[in-house]
């Protein structure tokens, strides 16, 4: 059976900063920073094939030729909580992007995903969608966003996962084979409560102070 496609980071600014992230004496403040440029430096591995087309620009000097992003426009699906860090980063990078939002948590006895809410741009079905989300756990939340995407018409899907678990990314493409994974990091394993070994913790809290 084919394996749907898993790009991991080998970027040496975003080692070094996953490693800064993954540091538990790291605050909240700089938990946040590091999320946004570490989201921001993947945004930029994750656009590098996107299309562009020949446009003419008038410098002081002469009328030349430069490039201009062309082909689908992209809505950015930052997963609540944690996901609402990575958007900030990749919205300055991509700062015409539509972004769509799904509110979902994991039931702590089952680990199952619970949405929310929902809403995306209403032209979502044209739209290359970049669903952000920096934990990649059991798979469970980015599936259920998955399926609201491709309910609502959504075919070209990629996943940003600052860390991802093997259980998680095998979940993900045994739902969807179709859907890319970007990740800076594959850990070892999930523990008895769904948390990424080593990981970082749990990144809502670890983002917003509330724990
Ligand atoms: C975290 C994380 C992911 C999810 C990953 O969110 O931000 O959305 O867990 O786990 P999974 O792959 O096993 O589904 P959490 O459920 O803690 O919600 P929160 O951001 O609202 O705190
Ligand atoms: N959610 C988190 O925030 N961290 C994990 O390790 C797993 C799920």
């Amino acid at each position: 059976m084919t394996t749907g496609k898993v790009y991991v980071f080998d970027h040496p600014l975003i080692l070094h900063k996953l490693t800064i992230l993954r540091d538990k004496r790291t605050g909240h403040k700089e938990f946040r920073e590091l999320v946004e440029e570490l989201a921001m430096l993947m945004a930029f591995e994750v656009t590098r094939a996107h299309p562009t087309r020949e446009v003419e620009v008038e410098t002081p000097l002469a009328t030349m030729k430069g490039r201009s992003i062309a082909g689908q426009e992209i809505a950015v699906i930052p997963i609540l909580r944690a996901g609402l860090a990575m958007e900030v980063g990749v919205s300055r990078l991509i700062p015409t992007a539509r972004i769509g939002h799904v509110g979902i948590y994991r039931d702590p006895e089952s680990l199952e995903p619970v949405t929310y809410y929902a809403k995306f741009p209403v032209d979502i079905a044209e739209r290359e969608a970049m669903i952000v989300d920096p934990m990649l756990a059991t798979g469970g939340s980015i599936v259920a966003c998955i399926d609201a995407l491709k309910q609502r018409g959504c075919r070209t899907i990629k996943v940003m996962a600052i860390i991802s678990a093997p259980e998680g990314i095998k979940k993900v493409h045994d739902a969807h084979r179709d859907v890319e994974i970007y990740t800076a990091a594959v850990d070892s394993h999930l523990n008895d409560h769904g948390y990424i070994v080593p990981g970082l913790g749990d990144a809502g809290d670890r983002l917003f102070g509330t724990k």
